[in-house]
């Protein structure tokens, strides 16, 4: 559908002819490429599937082959599955360039992959273990940053694009993650801000994505994993439903904005408008999706 042009208004005496993004077309990437990585599971799944209903041609990229190829063979003939590992340079290259050969071109690259670590076992500084900070880091910010090198190599010379990384509450404050992950989500922040001031005058747009808890397979692997270092009362049940109604409880009765669930696909929404030309002048930017969880601590009962 064509852009709407808005009647001419007067603002303080200057004319304004305004043309406003279509933001109820009901496919808001029709056409565009994008690239999904960890989208075999969670959020990049809920991203894959949504940028997919956007007419949008997805190319699912994961370390999980049989999720993946299942997943990108039961949405559309537009979804793809590419194995890549994010850490493996090679792995981003391959990726990047059977996209461009297949597609033409990269409109949308969302490195959303990351890993939390082995957190009960890490707990404590005093417990800090290189191999895994070293593994946490090789996936969740240099998996990021290869994935913006490559993404951008393609992009530039079109001098249009748009990067996505997943980072985290635990990017914006302390106390949210295990240490590893905490000092890795920071670091995307800074790559994104760092990244978009370089690639702006290419008109390539670079943003981020800080989400709260969301019950993911990553969230209820670690609760679960965490049983036998924490309380009784912190236990999941059995059942796999069971254990995201628990964890979305625990995470309401952590936010700050009653009356929601946060879920996989409001960070996909997320993403979404990020992608869009709805955030077309948007770039540099970390969109945090937490109900307000890292902007307020009522101290004082308000
Ligand atoms: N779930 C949350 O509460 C939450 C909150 C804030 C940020 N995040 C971030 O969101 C992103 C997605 O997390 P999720 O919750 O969907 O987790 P998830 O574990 O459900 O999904 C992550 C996906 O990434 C894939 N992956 C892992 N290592 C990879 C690698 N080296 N190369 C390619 N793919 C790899 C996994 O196979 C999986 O499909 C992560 O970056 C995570 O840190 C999640």
């Amino acid at each position: 559908m064509p852009a709407q042009v808005m009647p001419e208004k007067t603002l303080n005496g200057i004319h304004v002819l305004g043309r406003e993004p279509n933001s109820s077309s009901p496919r808001r990437l029709e056409g565009k490429v994008a690239i999904v990585t960890g989208g075999a599971g969670g959020i990049g799944e809920a991203t894959a599937r949504l940028f997919a209903k956007h007419g949008a041609k997805v190319v699912i990229a994961d370390i999980e082959d049989s999720h993946g190829s299942i997943l990108a063979n039961t949405l559309s003939p537009s979804v793809t599955f590419v194995h890549c590992d994010v850490s493996q340079e090679e792995d981003i290259e391959n990726l990047i360039n059977s996209t461009v050969n297949h597609y033409g071109r990269v409109d949308i690259m969302f490195n959303n992959a990351g890993v939390l670590g082995n957190q009960p076992k890490n707990k404590s500084i005093l417990d800090f273990n290189t191999d895994e900070f070293d593994r946490i880091m090789r996936v969740n910010v240099r998996g990021v940053a290869l994935g913006m090198k490559h993404a951008a190599r393609v992009m530039i010379p079109r001098g249009v694009g748009c990067i996505i990384s997943t980072s985290s509450v635990a990017g914006v404050m302390g106390g949210l993650g295990p240490h590893a992950y905490t000092a890795s989500k920071h670091a995307i922040i800074g790559l994104t801000k760092n990244t978009a001031c370089e690639l702006g005058r290419y008109g390539i747009r670079v943003n981020c994505i800080s989400p709260f808890g969301v019950a993911t397979p990553m969230l209820i692997n670690a609760w679960t994993s965490s049983q036998d270092d924490e309380d009784e009362d912190m236990k999941f049940g059995l059942g796999c439903e069971e254990k995201v109604e628990e964890m979305e409880e625990f995470v309401r009765g952590l936010a700050n904005l009653k009356g929601q669930t946060l879920r996989a696909k409001d960070i996909a929404e997320a993403a979404l408008f990020l992608s869009s030309d709805e955030s077309k002048y948007v770039s540099g930017h970390n969109l945090v999706v937490d109900g307000g969880v890292t902007t307020s601590t009522n101290f004082i009962g308000l």
